[in-house]
């Protein structure tokens, strides 16, 4: 997938009245946004590499005698995986009328894909990136056991066995993203039965940079060279698929021979950018998670299990 940053060509059979593109990577003016929220998810795109457009298409819904009279005009196009976002941090009361149109879109322009980040999801994210409201922010303590350690033990067997199975007559080598995947990593390498090497990345997350500094940057690069090998990345969590994305095209450049993912946990309700995962532990709903690795500000990592936060 292209990793650069905002483009101004619009999606095919857009409206004439757009910038004409400049070869390549078109680098626009960054465009006046109706609301803080969108500023904000913008620079999280950009962190992470995805292409966006901002309110690039009004898409008609209504028209009566020749006139146009409702159209809906969704907030960002992400080329990269040809889906619209609209973002609704607007009361919920004022949600049935988007609501309606999103339905009429759909109806109207089957093949359009567009996924709407609710208020909650949103804010969520921005929980997520460092930027909550504080009574989010101060959310704290065990809320409830999700995955308990004997669970995760059971299942950290199956995967090894599988992968061990599925992988027969190879050689591994594991790449695990640092810091959520170290106990993961530990107890997984010793439930394969094949030849592993081992190695790891850590990657700068939105979280903890300046948003402004732009793009995901590597902390700590690859010891091996993995040209012409097969690599297992090892992820804790895939929640937007937004770090798994850009890891997997750093790691596609460097020409291994195959690669293939195992994630302990898929919140694939919050998806944004679809990813390839061959191994997944448990699937698990849209509440943010602490232990066996995972933190909130850093601490809860040596949780012998996975939890959920009190709220608030
Ligand atoms: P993504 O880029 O949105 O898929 O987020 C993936 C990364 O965010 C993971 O590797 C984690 O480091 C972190 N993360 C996502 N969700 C959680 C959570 O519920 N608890 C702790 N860390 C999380
Ligand atoms: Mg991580």
């Amino acid at each position: 997938m292209a990793r650069k940053r905002r483009t101004t060509d619009g999606p095919s059979g857009d409206a004439a009245d757009r910038e004409t593109p400049t070869a390549g990577e078109a680098e626009a003016p960054p465009p006046r946004f109706a609301h803080e929220s969108e500023e904000e998810f913008a620079k999280i795109l950009d962190f992470y590499g995805i292409t966006w457009q901002y309110e690039p298409r009004t898409f008609p819904l209504r028209v009566e005698d020749g006139k146009l009279v409702e159209a809906f005009t969704p907030d960002f196009y992400l080329p990269d995986i040809d889906t619209y976002i609209e973002l609704t941090t607007l009361k919920p009361e004022l949600m049935t009328d988007k609501n309606r149109k999103v339905r009429l879109l759909r109806e109207l322009f089957p093949d359009v894909k567009i996924k709407l980040l609710r208020k909650r999801d949103y804010l969520r994210l921005l929980v997520k990136y460092g930027f909550g409201p504080p009574s989010s922010k101060s959310i704290e303590g065990i809320h409830r056991v999700l995955v308990s350690a004997p669970q995760l033990k059971r299942r950290v067997s199956e995967l090894g066995a599988q992968i061990s199975k599925d992988n027969r007559g190879k050689k591994l080598l594991l790449v695990g993203v640092l810091k959520g995947v170290v106990c993961f990593m530990a107890d997984l390498m010793r439930q394969i039965s094949l030849p592993v090497a081992v190695d790891f990345m850590a990657i700068s997350s939105y979280e903890n940079e300046n948003p402004d500094s732009g793009f995901v940057r590597i902390l700590k690069d690859l010891d091996e060279n993995i040209e012409g090998r097969d690599v297992l990345v090892v992820e804790d969590i895939v929640d937007t698929g937004m770090t798994l994305n850009y890891l997997l095209g750093y790691l596609q450049a460097r020409r291994p021979a195959s690669i293939k993912v195992c994630t302990l946990l898929d919140r694939r309700a919050r998806r944004l950018v679809d990813v390839p995962i061959e191994y997944v532990g448990f699937e698990i709903p849209d509440e943010f998670v602490i232990g066996y690795g995972l933190d909130f500000g850093q601490i809860y990592r040596n949780l012998p299990f996975i939890a959920t936060l009190r709220p608030a």
